[in-house]
Protein backbone atom coordinates (compact mmCIF):
# COMPACT_ATOMS: atom_id res chain seq x y z
CA UNK A 1 0.00 0.00 0.00
CA UNK A 2 1.12 3.52 -0.79
CA UNK A 3 1.93 6.19 2.32
CA UNK A 4 -0.59 8.38 3.04
CA UNK A 5 1.46 11.15 2.01
CA UNK A 6 2.48 10.25 -1.39
CA UNK A 7 -1.48 10.06 -2.28
CA UNK A 8 -2.48 13.31 -0.91
CA UNK A 9 0.48 14.31 -2.94
CA UNK A 10 -1.10 13.09 -5.84
CA UNK A 11 -4.64 14.10 -5.34
CA UNK A 12 -3.11 17.73 -4.54
CA UNK A 13 -1.40 17.44 -8.09
CA UNK A 14 -4.73 16.60 -9.90
CA UNK A 15 -6.22 19.30 -8.06
CA UNK A 16 -3.92 21.50 -9.65
CA UNK A 17 -4.30 20.31 -13.14
CA UNK A 18 -1.70 18.47 -13.43
CA UNK A 19 -1.13 14.88 -14.68
CA UNK A 20 -0.09 12.01 -11.94
CA UNK A 21 0.34 7.95 -13.73
CA UNK A 22 -1.63 5.53 -11.47
CA UNK A 23 -1.89 1.41 -11.09
CA UNK A 24 -5.05 -0.34 -11.46
CA UNK A 25 -5.86 -3.45 -11.88
CA UNK A 26 -5.71 -3.41 -15.91
CA UNK A 27 -3.17 -1.50 -16.73
CA UNK A 28 -1.95 2.05 -15.42
CA UNK A 29 -3.55 5.26 -16.12
CA UNK A 30 -2.65 8.79 -17.19
CA UNK A 31 -4.74 11.04 -14.94
CA UNK A 32 -6.04 14.44 -14.72
CA UNK A 33 -9.03 16.09 -13.64
CA UNK A 34 -11.57 14.75 -15.55
CA UNK A 35 -13.81 18.36 -15.36
CA UNK A 36 -10.82 20.33 -15.94
CA UNK A 37 -10.26 20.70 -19.90
CA UNK A 38 -7.10 22.33 -19.62
CA UNK A 39 -5.41 18.65 -17.73
CA UNK A 40 -7.66 16.88 -20.15
CA UNK A 41 -5.98 18.80 -22.83
CA UNK A 42 -2.33 17.90 -21.24
CA UNK A 43 -3.42 14.01 -21.44
CA UNK A 44 -4.06 14.26 -25.01
CA UNK A 45 -0.47 16.50 -25.82
CA UNK A 46 1.71 14.04 -23.36
CA UNK A 47 0.46 10.85 -25.09
CA UNK A 48 0.44 12.29 -28.57
CA UNK A 49 -3.46 11.13 -29.06
CA UNK A 50 -5.62 12.47 -31.32
CA UNK A 51 -8.30 14.74 -29.31
CA UNK A 52 -11.44 13.18 -30.45
CA UNK A 53 -10.61 10.03 -28.94
CA UNK A 54 -12.47 10.07 -25.45
CA UNK A 55 -11.14 9.17 -22.06
CA UNK A 56 -12.39 7.07 -19.53
CA UNK A 57 -13.39 8.57 -16.29
CA UNK A 58 -12.68 7.07 -12.85
CA UNK A 59 -14.81 7.13 -9.81
CA UNK A 60 -14.42 6.08 -6.34
CA UNK A 61 -16.69 3.56 -5.33
CA UNK A 62 -18.85 5.76 -3.72
CA UNK A 63 -19.38 8.60 -5.98
CA UNK A 64 -22.96 9.46 -7.82
CA UNK A 65 -23.08 7.90 -11.01
CA UNK A 66 -26.10 10.20 -11.82
CA UNK A 67 -23.58 12.74 -11.60
CA UNK A 68 -21.92 12.37 -14.47
CA UNK A 69 -24.58 10.51 -16.56
CA UNK A 70 -27.97 12.22 -17.98
CA UNK A 71 -29.72 8.42 -17.73
CA UNK A 72 -28.22 5.35 -15.60
CA UNK A 73 -30.48 2.62 -17.48
CA UNK A 74 -31.29 -0.44 -14.84
CA UNK A 75 -28.48 -2.59 -17.06
CA UNK A 76 -25.78 -0.21 -16.30
CA UNK A 77 -27.18 -0.47 -11.93
CA UNK A 78 -27.15 -4.14 -12.17
CA UNK A 79 -23.63 -4.41 -14.18
CA UNK A 80 -21.77 -2.35 -11.94
CA UNK A 81 -23.51 -3.83 -8.32
CA UNK A 82 -22.28 -7.00 -10.58
CA UNK A 83 -18.47 -6.27 -11.19
CA UNK A 84 -17.09 -2.73 -9.77
CA UNK A 85 -14.73 -2.06 -8.24
CA UNK A 86 -13.44 -4.26 -11.34
CA UNK A 87 -11.96 -3.78 -14.90
CA UNK A 88 -15.54 -3.11 -16.76
CA UNK A 89 -16.13 0.34 -18.25
CA UNK A 90 -19.64 1.57 -18.98
CA UNK A 91 -20.61 3.88 -22.14
CA UNK A 92 -23.48 6.39 -20.98
CA UNK A 93 -25.10 9.32 -22.20
CA UNK A 94 -23.05 12.41 -20.60
CA UNK A 95 -24.54 14.75 -18.34
CA UNK A 96 -24.68 17.79 -19.83
CA UNK A 97 -22.55 19.66 -17.31
CA UNK A 98 -19.64 17.67 -17.61
CA UNK A 99 -17.20 19.03 -20.26
CA UNK A 100 -17.20 17.54 -23.36
CA UNK A 101 -13.48 17.74 -23.97
CA UNK A 102 -13.04 14.11 -21.95
CA UNK A 103 -15.38 12.61 -24.27
CA UNK A 104 -13.41 13.51 -27.53
CA UNK A 105 -16.76 15.60 -27.94
CA UNK A 106 -18.94 12.96 -27.88
CA UNK A 107 -22.55 13.03 -25.93
CA UNK A 108 -21.19 9.87 -23.81
CA UNK A 109 -18.78 9.07 -21.05
CA UNK A 110 -16.63 6.38 -19.82
CA UNK A 111 -17.00 5.45 -16.57
CA UNK A 112 -14.98 3.00 -14.42
CA UNK A 113 -14.70 2.28 -10.80
CA UNK A 114 -10.96 0.67 -10.50
CA UNK A 115 -10.41 -2.40 -8.28
CA UNK A 116 -6.75 -1.41 -7.40
CA UNK A 117 -6.04 -0.02 -3.97
CA UNK A 118 -3.87 2.10 -4.85
CA UNK A 119 -6.19 4.02 -7.51
CA UNK A 120 -8.97 3.79 -4.65
CA UNK A 121 -7.45 5.80 -2.68
CA UNK A 122 -5.74 8.12 -5.17
CA UNK A 123 -10.08 8.75 -6.29
CA UNK A 124 -11.44 9.04 -2.38
CA UNK A 125 -8.29 11.57 -2.00
CA UNK A 126 -9.16 13.55 -5.01
CA UNK A 127 -11.80 16.16 -4.27
CA UNK A 128 -13.22 14.27 -1.40
CA UNK A 129 -14.00 11.65 -3.98
CA UNK A 130 -16.39 13.95 -5.53
CA UNK A 131 -13.98 14.05 -8.32
CA UNK A 132 -13.33 12.01 -11.94
CA UNK A 133 -10.27 11.38 -12.77
CA UNK A 134 -9.95 10.52 -16.60
CA UNK A 135 -7.13 8.65 -17.53
CA UNK A 136 -5.98 6.67 -20.91
CA UNK A 137 -3.45 3.75 -20.38
CA UNK A 138 0.08 5.52 -19.57
CA UNK A 139 1.65 4.46 -22.95
CA UNK A 140 2.18 7.17 -25.80
CA UNK A 141 -1.03 6.42 -28.29
CA UNK A 142 -0.84 3.30 -30.44
CA UNK A 143 1.88 1.42 -28.39
CA UNK A 144 1.68 -1.14 -25.52
CA UNK A 145 0.20 -0.31 -22.69
CA UNK A 146 1.91 -0.19 -19.63
CA UNK A 147 1.96 -3.11 -16.45
CA UNK A 148 4.31 -1.82 -13.74
CA UNK A 149 5.91 2.03 -13.05
CA UNK A 150 8.79 1.21 -14.62
CA UNK A 151 6.65 0.84 -18.10
CA UNK A 152 5.58 4.06 -17.83
CA UNK A 153 8.50 5.57 -16.49
CA UNK A 154 9.93 3.69 -20.18
CA UNK A 155 7.24 6.01 -21.93
CA UNK A 156 7.57 9.18 -20.85
CA UNK A 157 10.85 9.51 -19.12
CA UNK A 158 10.81 12.55 -16.90
CA UNK A 159 8.79 14.72 -18.47
CA UNK A 160 7.42 17.03 -16.48
CA UNK A 161 4.06 17.05 -17.41
CA UNK A 162 4.08 14.13 -15.59
CA UNK A 163 3.78 15.41 -12.05
CA UNK A 164 4.32 12.17 -9.95
CA UNK A 165 3.89 8.43 -10.71
CA UNK A 166 2.74 6.38 -7.62
CA UNK A 167 3.87 2.62 -7.61
CA UNK A 168 1.40 0.08 -7.15
CA UNK A 169 3.22 -3.02 -8.50
CA UNK A 170 2.41 -5.47 -11.52
CA UNK A 171 -0.99 -4.54 -12.64
CA UNK A 172 -3.28 -8.17 -11.98
CA UNK A 173 -5.49 -8.01 -14.94
CA UNK A 174 -2.97 -7.14 -17.72
CA UNK A 175 -4.96 -6.14 -20.17
CA UNK A 176 -7.39 -3.49 -20.64
CA UNK A 177 -11.05 -2.94 -19.07
CA UNK A 178 -13.77 -4.74 -20.85
CA UNK A 179 -16.18 -1.66 -22.71
CA UNK A 180 -19.82 -2.44 -22.84
CA UNK A 181 -21.66 0.72 -24.68
CA UNK A 182 -24.95 1.33 -23.10
CA UNK A 183 -25.03 4.99 -24.35
CA UNK A 184 -28.30 3.93 -26.99
CA UNK A 185 -29.65 0.45 -25.13
CA UNK A 186 -32.84 1.42 -25.55
CA UNK A 187 -32.39 1.52 -29.42
CA UNK A 188 -29.54 -0.37 -30.14
CA UNK A 189 -28.74 -2.79 -26.97
CA UNK A 190 -25.65 -3.05 -25.55
CA UNK A 191 -22.59 -3.41 -28.02
CA UNK A 192 -19.29 -4.21 -26.42
CA UNK A 193 -16.74 -2.19 -27.65
CA UNK A 194 -13.77 -4.19 -26.39
CA UNK A 195 -13.30 -7.20 -25.22
CA UNK A 196 -11.83 -7.83 -21.85
CA UNK A 197 -11.72 -9.93 -18.67
CA UNK A 198 -15.20 -9.90 -18.00
CA UNK A 199 -16.49 -11.50 -21.15
CA UNK A 200 -19.98 -11.71 -23.09
CA UNK A 201 -21.38 -14.27 -21.77
CA UNK A 202 -20.68 -12.62 -17.83
CA UNK A 203 -22.80 -9.84 -18.65
CA UNK A 204 -25.76 -11.55 -20.36
CA UNK A 205 -25.93 -13.33 -17.11
CA UNK A 206 -26.54 -10.20 -15.53
CA UNK A 207 -28.54 -8.26 -17.87
CA UNK A 208 -30.21 -11.25 -19.74
CA UNK A 209 -28.87 -9.66 -23.39
CA UNK A 210 -25.76 -11.02 -24.94
CA UNK A 211 -24.22 -7.48 -26.04
CA UNK A 212 -23.76 -7.22 -29.67
CA UNK A 213 -20.58 -6.90 -31.42
CA UNK A 214 -19.96 -2.95 -32.76
CA UNK A 215 -21.46 -1.79 -36.11
CA UNK A 216 -20.84 1.50 -37.90
CA UNK A 217 -22.76 3.74 -35.77
CA UNK A 218 -20.83 2.37 -32.43
CA UNK A 219 -19.03 5.13 -30.93
CA UNK A 220 -15.07 5.31 -31.86
CA UNK A 221 -12.39 3.86 -29.72
CA UNK A 222 -9.04 4.05 -29.73
CA UNK A 223 -8.70 0.45 -28.39
CA UNK A 224 -10.48 -0.19 -31.56
CA UNK A 225 -8.27 0.83 -34.44
CA UNK A 226 -7.29 -2.13 -36.17
CA UNK A 227 -3.86 -1.25 -35.01
CA UNK A 228 -2.94 -0.43 -31.56
CA UNK A 229 -1.06 -1.94 -28.52
CA UNK A 230 1.93 -2.58 -31.45
CA UNK A 231 5.75 -3.53 -30.50
CA UNK A 232 8.00 -1.83 -32.53
CA UNK A 233 9.00 -5.21 -34.10
CA UNK A 234 6.72 -6.40 -36.46
CA UNK A 235 4.67 -9.24 -35.03
CA UNK A 236 3.39 -12.53 -36.50
CA UNK A 237 1.12 -15.09 -34.83
CA UNK A 238 2.06 -18.54 -36.14
CA UNK A 239 -0.12 -21.86 -35.00
CA UNK A 240 1.42 -24.24 -33.05
CA UNK A 241 2.20 -27.00 -35.49
CA UNK A 242 3.74 -24.33 -37.88
CA UNK A 243 5.70 -22.85 -35.30
CA UNK A 244 8.76 -25.13 -35.13
CA UNK A 245 9.14 -25.15 -39.10
CA UNK A 246 9.09 -21.39 -39.46
CA UNK A 247 11.43 -20.98 -36.25
CA UNK A 248 13.67 -23.02 -38.40
CA UNK A 249 13.33 -21.30 -42.12
CA UNK A 250 13.96 -17.99 -39.97
CA UNK A 251 17.04 -19.24 -38.79
CA UNK A 252 18.60 -20.61 -42.08
CA UNK A 253 17.56 -17.15 -43.14
CA UNK A 254 19.94 -15.93 -40.38
CA UNK A 255 17.18 -13.68 -39.04
CA UNK A 256 16.89 -12.47 -35.12
CA UNK A 257 14.12 -14.05 -33.96
CA UNK A 258 11.66 -13.05 -30.53
CA UNK A 259 9.42 -15.73 -29.84
CA UNK A 260 6.20 -15.84 -27.25
CA UNK A 261 5.00 -19.43 -27.05
CA UNK A 262 3.60 -21.96 -24.67
CA UNK A 263 4.24 -24.98 -26.23
CA UNK A 264 7.26 -27.15 -25.63
CA UNK A 265 9.88 -27.01 -28.49
CA UNK A 266 11.20 -30.13 -29.65
CA UNK A 267 14.13 -30.49 -27.46
CA UNK A 268 16.27 -32.20 -29.79
CA UNK A 269 17.06 -29.65 -32.21
CA UNK A 270 17.76 -25.89 -30.26
CA UNK A 271 16.98 -23.27 -32.82
CA UNK A 272 18.78 -20.11 -31.77
CA UNK A 273 16.40 -17.12 -30.19
CA UNK A 274 17.24 -13.68 -29.54
CA UNK A 275 14.57 -13.57 -26.95
CA UNK A 276 12.17 -16.19 -25.80
CA UNK A 277 9.25 -15.57 -23.53
CA UNK A 278 7.48 -18.55 -22.31
CA UNK A 279 3.64 -18.34 -20.77
CA UNK A 280 1.51 -20.57 -19.25
CA UNK A 281 -1.58 -21.48 -21.58
CA UNK A 282 -3.95 -20.25 -19.55
CA UNK A 283 -6.12 -17.12 -20.44
CA UNK A 284 -5.93 -15.28 -16.80
CA UNK A 285 -2.14 -16.14 -16.52
CA UNK A 286 -1.35 -15.31 -20.32
CA UNK A 287 -2.90 -11.64 -20.34
CA UNK A 288 -1.55 -10.85 -17.09
CA UNK A 289 2.33 -11.08 -18.52
CA UNK A 290 1.11 -10.13 -21.87
CA UNK A 291 2.56 -6.71 -22.13
CA UNK A 292 5.75 -7.21 -20.06
CA UNK A 293 6.31 -9.94 -22.32
CA UNK A 294 6.00 -7.68 -25.43
CA UNK A 295 7.88 -5.03 -24.01
CA UNK A 296 11.06 -7.87 -23.13
CA UNK A 297 10.98 -9.39 -26.62
CA UNK A 298 10.66 -6.08 -28.40
CA UNK A 299 13.98 -4.63 -26.37
CA UNK A 300 16.35 -7.77 -27.96
CA UNK A 301 16.39 -5.91 -31.54
CA UNK A 302 15.09 -8.47 -33.27
CA UNK A 303 13.84 -9.13 -36.86
CA UNK A 304 10.57 -10.12 -35.74
CA UNK A 305 8.72 -11.56 -32.72
CA UNK A 306 6.89 -14.65 -33.42
CA UNK A 307 3.69 -15.23 -30.82
CA UNK A 308 2.28 -18.61 -31.14
CA UNK A 309 -1.08 -18.75 -31.84
CA UNK A 310 -3.75 -18.74 -29.11
CA UNK A 311 -6.60 -20.94 -28.28
CA UNK A 312 -9.80 -19.59 -29.46
CA UNK A 313 -12.86 -19.29 -27.35
CA UNK A 314 -14.90 -16.77 -25.42
CA UNK A 315 -12.14 -17.00 -22.14
CA UNK A 316 -9.32 -15.80 -24.61
CA UNK A 317 -11.23 -13.19 -26.32
CA UNK A 318 -9.39 -10.64 -24.26
CA UNK A 319 -6.11 -11.35 -25.37
CA UNK A 320 -6.72 -12.15 -29.06
CA UNK A 321 -7.47 -9.12 -29.40
CA UNK A 322 -4.86 -7.83 -28.46
CA UNK A 323 -2.26 -9.59 -30.25
CA UNK A 324 -4.44 -9.31 -33.23
CA UNK A 325 -4.22 -5.82 -33.12
CA UNK A 326 -0.48 -5.80 -32.27
CA UNK A 327 0.32 -7.80 -34.94
CA UNK A 328 -1.47 -5.79 -37.46
CA UNK A 329 1.21 -4.52 -38.70
CA UNK A 330 3.65 -7.33 -39.19
CA UNK A 331 1.20 -9.05 -41.63
CA UNK A 332 3.16 -10.72 -44.56
CA UNK A 333 6.43 -9.97 -42.55
CA UNK A 334 7.46 -14.01 -42.31
CA UNK A 335 7.48 -14.35 -45.63
CA UNK A 336 9.11 -11.25 -46.49
CA UNK A 337 12.02 -12.20 -44.16
CA UNK A 338 12.46 -15.62 -46.36
CA UNK A 339 12.19 -14.71 -49.17
CA UNK A 340 15.33 -12.28 -49.42
CA UNK A 341 18.28 -12.13 -47.69
O1 LIG B 1 -8.39 -0.65 -18.32
C1 LIG B 1 -8.59 0.45 -18.81
O2 LIG B 1 -9.66 0.76 -19.35
C2 LIG B 1 -7.44 1.46 -18.74
C3 LIG B 1 -7.22 1.84 -17.27
C4 LIG B 1 -6.22 2.95 -17.11
O3 LIG B 1 -8.44 2.15 -16.68
N1 LIG B 1 -7.71 2.61 -19.55
C5 LIG B 1 -7.69 2.55 -20.90
O4 LIG B 1 -7.87 3.77 -21.49
O5 LIG B 1 -7.50 1.54 -21.53
P1 LIG B 1 -7.61 4.06 -23.04
O6 LIG B 1 -7.85 5.50 -23.22
O7 LIG B 1 -6.29 3.55 -23.43
O8 LIG B 1 -8.78 3.32 -23.70
C6 LIG B 1 -10.07 3.81 -23.43
C7 LIG B 1 -11.02 3.35 -24.46
C8 LIG B 1 -10.75 3.99 -25.78
O9 LIG B 1 -10.85 2.99 -26.76
C9 LIG B 1 -11.85 5.02 -25.88
O10 LIG B 1 -12.14 5.32 -27.19
C10 LIG B 1 -12.98 4.35 -25.13
O11 LIG B 1 -12.34 3.75 -24.05
N2 LIG B 1 -13.93 5.32 -24.60
C11 LIG B 1 -13.80 6.12 -23.53
N3 LIG B 1 -14.87 6.94 -23.40
C12 LIG B 1 -15.69 6.63 -24.42
C13 LIG B 1 -16.93 7.14 -24.87
N4 LIG B 1 -17.54 8.13 -24.26
N5 LIG B 1 -17.47 6.60 -25.97
C14 LIG B 1 -16.84 5.60 -26.62
N6 LIG B 1 -15.66 5.08 -26.26
C15 LIG B 1 -15.09 5.59 -25.18
MG1 LIG C 1 -4.74 2.72 -24.46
Amino acid sequence: MKPVDDIQEAARILESGRLVAFPTETVYGLGGDAENPAAVASIFALKNRPADHPLIVHVAPEADIGYWAAHVPDEAVSLMKAFWPGPLTLILKRAAHIPPDVAGGQDSVGLRCPSHPVAQALLRAFRQGKGGVAAPSANRFGHVSPTTAQHVRDEFGEDARLGMILDGGQSEVGIESTILDLSRVDSVGPVLLRPGKIGASQIADVIGVMPKAPDGTAPRASGTLASHYAPGTPVAIVPSKRLFQTLELLENHHRKVALLHFSLLPAERKIALAGEVSLYCSPDIYAHQLYVALRNLDMVGADVLIVEETPQGETWKGVNDRLRRAAYNGQGVVERLIASE
